[in-house]
């Protein structure tokens, strides 16, 4: 299949959740189209509706309007060929290192089959000394790199990536842009990356969407033409990078102000409720 064949469309999406201080616009109207083996990087305000967004695309959350469509057929449930790896994606601490990684494929090829890609993937993310290793015994960048595995072992054409380095630390972190760029550039797979790291998004995505506070909706696109592999510290990358943010910034400013006022309001109303004083609804 060619590189640049059209996989992902997300067709004006929206989402509303039911919740007891009535309905919230999590995501409004959302259209992207997304080619086969690009790299894509999502950033935006916290509670803009990005992890909704990617359970949609994972098929565990329904749009409440508009559709997503993968190579022209629509998502209506989760399937192996579009798997998440969360922030803290939990690993099976009864397992051990390998069991973990081949565990999705039990049931589907035969014992000696699901070592032998089991093991070249940990080999692949450096970790195939500690195949025995069980996960108490493991450093968070290991645990990401074992998840990472686990998620690849199911070779899916879309891997969903939900803020997954944000727990560790630079060093570590900068290791693991380098082995999952790699990684990338060897296969086909189209990548959607969540981060607040506006560098961590700049250094890896082909394309950078900027999401609106809530309801989410596109802000800006940005396309990062600069040569692989990237360094974050470089100056190409910081530019772009405060682009980013200053479009960010605004959006930010309006999630904390949205915040402030409805910490005020709840105050307000601990403050006022038991004089009698009616604030209407919405509290
Ligand atoms: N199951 C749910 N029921 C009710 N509201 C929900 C549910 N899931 C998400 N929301 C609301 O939808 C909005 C978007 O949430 P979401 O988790 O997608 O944001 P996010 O952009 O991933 O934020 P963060 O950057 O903090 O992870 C938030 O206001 C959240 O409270
Ligand atoms: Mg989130």
């Amino acid at each position: 299949m060619s590189k640049n064949f059209m996989q992902l469309s997300i067709e004006g999406l929206s989402k509303d959740f039911d919740t007891p201080h009535g309905k919230v616009l999590a995501l409004d109207n959302i259209s992207i189209q997304i080619n086969s083996g690009e790299f894509v990087c999502f950033v935006g305000p916290s509670g803009c509706g990005k992890t909704t967004l990617l359970n949609m695309i994972a098929g565990l959350e329904r749009p409440t309007r508009g559709q997503i469509k993968k190579n022209g057929v629509p998502v209506t449930t989760p399937g192996i060929d579009r798997v998440v790896i969360f922030q803290e994606s939990a690993l099976f601490p009864w397992l051990n290192v390998i069991q973990n990684v081949e565990f999705g494929l039990v049931g589907r090829l035969e014992a000696r089959k699901r070592k032998e890609i089991a093991r070249a993937l940990l080999h692949l993310v450096h970790l195939g000394r500690f195949e025995k290793a069980y996960v108490h015994q493991l450093s968070g960048g290991m645990k990401s790199r074992v998840a990472i595995a686990r998620a690849l072992a199911l070779n899916p054409s879309v891997l969903l990536m939900d803020e997954p380095f944000a727990a560790l630390d630079a060093q570590t972190r900068d290791l693991l842009h380098e082995e999952i760029q790699e990684i990338w550039a060897k296969s086909n797979q189209t990548v959607i990356f969540i981060t607040h790291n506006v560098r961590e998004a700049v250094r890896l995505g082909s394309r950078v969407f900027v999401f609106t506070a809530r309801p989410g909706q596109i802000k800006k696109e940005f396309q990062i033409d600069l040569p692989r592999p990237r360094d974050i510290n470089s100056q190409e990358v910081v530019v772009y990078a405060q682009q980013i943010q200053q479009e960010l910034k605004e959006e930010i400013e309006k999630f904390l102000k949205e915040e402030v006022d409805r910490e005020w309001t709840l105050k307000k109303a601990d403050f006022l409720r038991p004089a009698g004083v009616d604030l209407g609804s919405g509290i």
